[in-house]
């Protein structure tokens, strides 16, 4: 998985022979990176950004893509972070001009696949229509330029997927996959360096144990993203975090797997802290979490947490109960909205004991999708120490929507003041 042309270190084998990449020494030249975001870019940069604040100089590129000078291992940093699908690494030097482009490609593909005996590669085109023929011409120009065979790796999108490229073999030094993008009226070509472990995330999803979906289920993906954003620049080992609404445990399960030091969950149903205690324990085994702590126990989180030692938690990342499933055309009724309100305003106040000064509480609040109506922030932090800590310069909260969805998520962070 590593391409050695980025010079990241393999460190240790995990489940079936996962390779986990500890954080590499810094380069020595900076790289000019681009994250490829999912389905949710906004919250995407914002997770990136909280981690990363040192390449918060970057700039939006056709609202999903972030291209910024960076110095760390592609791998490594794709790691960290749930909301990146792909990192890519511009390809320097090359010309506007369509024909001198496309030698220039070929001859960086030869290169870069240049241990391989056959060449394999495969091109994404991203807002740039008239480069819908780059991948064949670039093919017929590598045929030109030498005697190895060549596959193109043809696909009906224009966009190829992290899977297509992982299953093909197009990261260096197997293959190579191009991605042609249209920023203003220049095109930028990036070659893949990283791209996210899709078979991790399902096996994460659907292998667990304990999973729940009637009792509501956090797609791990944002239970990632949620911790991250907590996180910040912390190191991760030396933290505690706690899920007061911990369902069948996602948010305990990534916490884990992102390396904490402690982390802790309650819930009020029994059943639910059963099915996190044997998340856990399945997480510990698949993924030998030696060092992480864990408690779960039983407990409303609108009373104050007993269990918890006062001002031993850094972080809270939770997705709490947000209300009853809705049938086809149904909504919560003002009493039922008003009820999750004072639900969400007591639990931040019963955490004030437990959090320590300065530490940060990252929710997703329901909200209605049609008409638009989201829950009272001010209600929910009233009369509480807690103050709303704005997830990007320009935008306080992010709101996360799935098509077909009638409930969405508001993600909210709040600081102690
Ligand atoms: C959406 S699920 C939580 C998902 C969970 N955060 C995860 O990571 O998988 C909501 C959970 O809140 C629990 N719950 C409802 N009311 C509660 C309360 N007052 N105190 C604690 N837990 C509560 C439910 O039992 C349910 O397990």
């Amino acid at each position: 998985m590593c391409s050695g042309v980025y010079g990241c270190t393999k460190e240790g084998y995990t489940r079936k022979g996962r390779i986990v990449f500890l954080r590499p020494k810094l380069y020595t030249a900076y790289m000019k990176l681009i994250f490829q975001f999912g389905s949710q870019p906004e919250l995407s940069r914002a997770e990136l950004l909280s981690r990363f604040p040192n390449l918060a100089h970057g700039r939006v590129i056709a609202t999903r893509f972030y291209s910024v000078n960076c110095d760390e291992s592609p791998e490594w940093l794709l790691q960290q972070l749930g909301g990146v699908v792909k990192i890519l690494e511009v390809v320097e030097g090359i010309s506007q001009k369509p024909d001198e482009m496309i030698v220039h490609l070929a001859d960086h593909i030869l290169k870069q696949t240049i241990e391989k005996p056959k060449v394999v590669f495969g091109v994404s085109i991203i807002n740039a229509p008239e480069f819908k023929g780059a991948g064949l011409a670039i093919k017929r120009s590598i045929q030109e330029l030498s005697e190895r065979s060549v596959r193109f790796v043809v696909s009906r999108d224009p966009e190829l997927s992290s899977a297509t490229v992982q299953l093909e073999g197009l990261l260096a030094p197997r293959g190579v996959e191009l991605t042609f993008l249209k920023d203003s009226s220049q095109i930028i070509v990036a070659q893949t360096a990283a791209i996210q472990a899709f078979d991790e995330w399902s096996f994460r999803d659907y292998g667990r144990p304990g999973r729940d979906a009637k009792r509501g289920m956090l797609p791990p993906k944002l239970a990632k993203i949620m911790i991250n954003l907590a996180l910040g620049i912390a190191e991760p080992e030396k933290m505690a975090v706690y899920d007061p609404f911990c369902g069948s445990g996602t948010v305990l399960t990534e916490a884990a797997l992102l390396g904490f030091g402690r982390v802790f969950g309650s819930d009020i149903l029994k059943q639910a802290v059963d099915d996190s205690k044997e998340s856990l324990v399945w997480a510990k085994k698949q993924f030998g979490l030696d060092d992480t702590e864990f408690d779960v126990f039983k407990h409303d989180a609108s009373q104050s947490a007993q269990h918890v030692k006062p001002a031993s938690i850094d972080f809270v990342a939770s997705e709490p109960f947000l209300g009853r499933p809705l049938k086809k055309g149904e909504q919560l009724s003002p009493l039922e909205k008003q009820q999750l309100v004072s639900l969400y305003n007591k639990t931040i106040r019963a955490l004030d004991g437990v959090i320590k000064p300065g530490g940060r509480l990252v929710f997703s609040f329901p909200f209605q999708v049609a008409p638009r109506e989201l829950l009272p922030l001010h209600e929910i932090i009233a009369d509480t120490n807690f103050t709303v800590d704005p997830l990007l310069p320009e935008q306080k909260t992010i709101l996360y929507m799935r098509a077909d969805q009638r409930t969405g998520r508001q993600i909210v962070r709040l600081v102690r003041k």
